[in-house]
């Protein structure tokens, strides 16, 4: 079982990982056609984050760039995508040709460089930060990168229970007798924190003022299918990323975990074949020295900090 040649789709988009520990690459292609719940909640971090017309921005994560491309029309100032994944950051080069953005194939734990510090107005992390595997180092190397009165926002899924929808389909990974014996030795590579005032609590402690913490309950409805083509766009890189194995396997692990999978999304279907997908999602957004002059309207800040 181990040594097999891989032919499932998902291992060969995620399994045969390259250099990355996050190995996104291999679902580049097709990561803005199946991200939809990332792309929603995306829209709402970006009016959270109100990016004005000088600003600079660094879209940390950018993955294949969807959000610079969205951040770019905004703004007159510098634009940066960075992202550890050299996969992503080459879909994100050829889409965004002839637009103004640059892009680094480069993970949080690499940007303490001089070269940005104090650089940016804004940071805009969408579901990323769960991917980073020392967070306080992250926040601290954002915090240094935005020059004083700069912001950063953040999107991502939260509490263990991140999606009752995945974790359900999980459930049945791990009781199944052959799947099961493999899974019981994957290692979560995700951060999740339970409460919003744990989020808050992490980002002050690395001198953030934090304006908005708050951990959202979002569903939306999808056919069975639809679902596994969220969970291949995110999960599944963790889920099925041999580095987070410490046993080799192969791809009837990987065929069966993803019958498995898709199967509990068909049965979580209504009789109209409709899934609820829910995830919970924290959105925080967090000053550099800011002021706690704050009291309501998570946008009031903007115009009292220019
Ligand atoms: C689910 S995708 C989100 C992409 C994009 N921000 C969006 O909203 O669609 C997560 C991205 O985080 C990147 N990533 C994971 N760990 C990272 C790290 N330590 N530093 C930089 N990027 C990282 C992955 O390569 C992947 O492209």
């Amino acid at each position: 079982m181990c040594n097999e040649t891989t032919h499932s789709p998902v291992r060969d988009e995620m399994v045969n990982s390259d250099m990355n520990r996050v190995n996104f690459s291999k679902i580049a292609a097709r990561y803005e056609e199946h991200s939809l719940v990332q792309r929603s909640a995306a829209d709402v971090l970006l009016k959270l984050l109100d990016i004005k017309k000088r600003d600079c921005v660094l879209d940390l994560g950018c993955g294949v760039g969807n959000m610079a491309r969205e951040i770019r029309k905004m703004t007159e100032g510098r634009v940066i995508g960075i992202d550890c994944s050299e996969g992503m950051i080459k879909e994100a080069v050829e889409k965004s040709r002839g637009l103004d953005i640059t892009f680094e194939t480069k993970g949080v734990e690499e940007l303490e460089d001089l070269e940005y510090t104090g650089c940016f107005d804004a940071i805009f992390c969408n579901s990323t930060f769960q991917w980073f595997r020392d967070p306080k180092q992250a926040v601290e190397n954002c915090y240094a990168l935005l020059r004083d009165g700069g912001r950063i926002g953040v999107q991502a899924p939260a509490r263990r229970v991140y999606s009752p929808n995945f974790i359900e389909a999980i459930e049945k990974v791990k009781h199944d007798l052959e799947v099961g014996a493999i899974f019981a030795h994957f290692d979560e590579p995700w951060f999740f924190l339970e409460t919003a005032d744990e989020y808050r609590d992490l980002f002050e402690k690395c001198g953030f003022g934090v304006v908005l913490s708050e951990i959202e309950c979002v569903g939306t409805e999808h056919t069975p299918e639809g679902v596994f083509n969220i969970f291949a766009s995110g999960a599944a890189a963790g889920y099925l990323n041999q580095d987070f194995y410490d046993v080799g396997f192969g791809s009837d692990y990987v065929n069966s975990f993803e019958r498995i999978v898709n199967d509990s999304f068909v049965r979580q279907a209504d009789d109209r074949g409709r899934v609820l997908l829910r995830f919970n999602r924290i959105f925080l957004v967090a000053l550099k020295a800011a002021k706690k002059i704050y009291h309501s309207g998570v946008n009031d800040y903007s115009e009292e900090q220019r």
